[in-house]
């Protein structure tokens, strides 16, 4: 499995104590040195027991946030941030809550904007983590459908930060969370896959077998549009953190 950028692991615990010490060096690295860390998170469940290993470490080994600035890659639209189903929510949580990250540093995309109002918030955004000086580290799940963020089948490689409308794969797979199908926005604000691939460190992280064929379709198909998860073989800094189920149909 050498020609993949894979770190295969015995649990998703323990690749997501992989990542959170990653993300805890990077943060004490650049705090020595008087930078911040910018660092580009995900939601979904995949990431959720990372997120709990940061606060421990906040908590337990005096891991600050005092110099992170955070930047989500997506939210659904319409949605309202204090809507227990946004990812605004989510994210405070399941991380923002338990941490000392400071709430002008925190940047989840904007779920109420009105259609005038769109293109100039995305661009914005983007210029944001730009101004920041790019995304240290970018945080990834994966969707069934092969997406990044909410970067659906059809996504090019040269998107940005946008409004976009979410696939039926995916509005089923958000139906539980929302008491049904019908209840699902089928919008969303997202980064962009060229938002993405501008973060000089991406760690995807899937874990379980529900993920495996994805993820060998990510790692081994040629790259399309179609499974915009592939244009991550464009990028050199890119790991798969997988535990053995998540990997298990990778060519040996
Ligand atoms: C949603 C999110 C993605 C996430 C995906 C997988 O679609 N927008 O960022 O990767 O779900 O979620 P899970 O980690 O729950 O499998």
């Amino acid at each position: 499995m050498e020609k993949y950028n894979t770190e295969i692991f015995g649990s998703s615990l323990a690749g997501s104590k992989y990542v959170a010490e990653k993300i805890k060096a990077l943060i004490e690295l650049n705090d020595s040195k008087g930078v911040s860390t910018v660092l580009g998170l995900a939601t979904g469940s995949t990431p959720v027991i990372m997120y709990k290993e940061l606060i421990r470490m906040h908590k337990e080994d005096g891991l600050s946030f005092q110099n992170v600035i955070s930047f989500n890659l997506d939210e659904y639209s319409p949605m309202q941030p204090e809507s227990e189903d946004s990812y605004w929510y989510f994210m405070h949580e399941n991380l923002f809550n338990h941490i000392d990250i400071k709430a002008e540093n925190i940047n989840v995309p904007k779920g109420t904007l009105s259609d005038d109002d769109v293109s100039t918030y995305c661009n914005d955004y983007e210029a944001k983590i730009d101004a920041a000086g790019g995304l240290d580290i970018q945080i990834l799940g994966i969707g069934r459908t092969g997406h990044i963020g909410f970067n659906e089948p059809g996504s090019p490689e040269e998107s940005i930060t946008r409004q976009v409308t979410l696939n039926q794969i995916t509005l089923d797979d958000a139906a539980p969370s929302f008491g049904g199908v019908e209840n699902v926005p089928t919008k969303a604000i997202t980064m962009g896959v060229a938002t993405v691939l501008k973060a000089k460190t991406i760690y995807l992280m899937a874990y379980g077998s529900g993920k495996s064929e994805i993820v060998s379709e990510t790692l081994t198909s040629d790259i399309t549009s179609q499974v915009p998860a592939t244009f991550l073989q464009n990028h050199n800094n890119t790991i798969f953190v997988l535990d053995n189920e998540a990997s298990s149909l990778l060519p040996t």
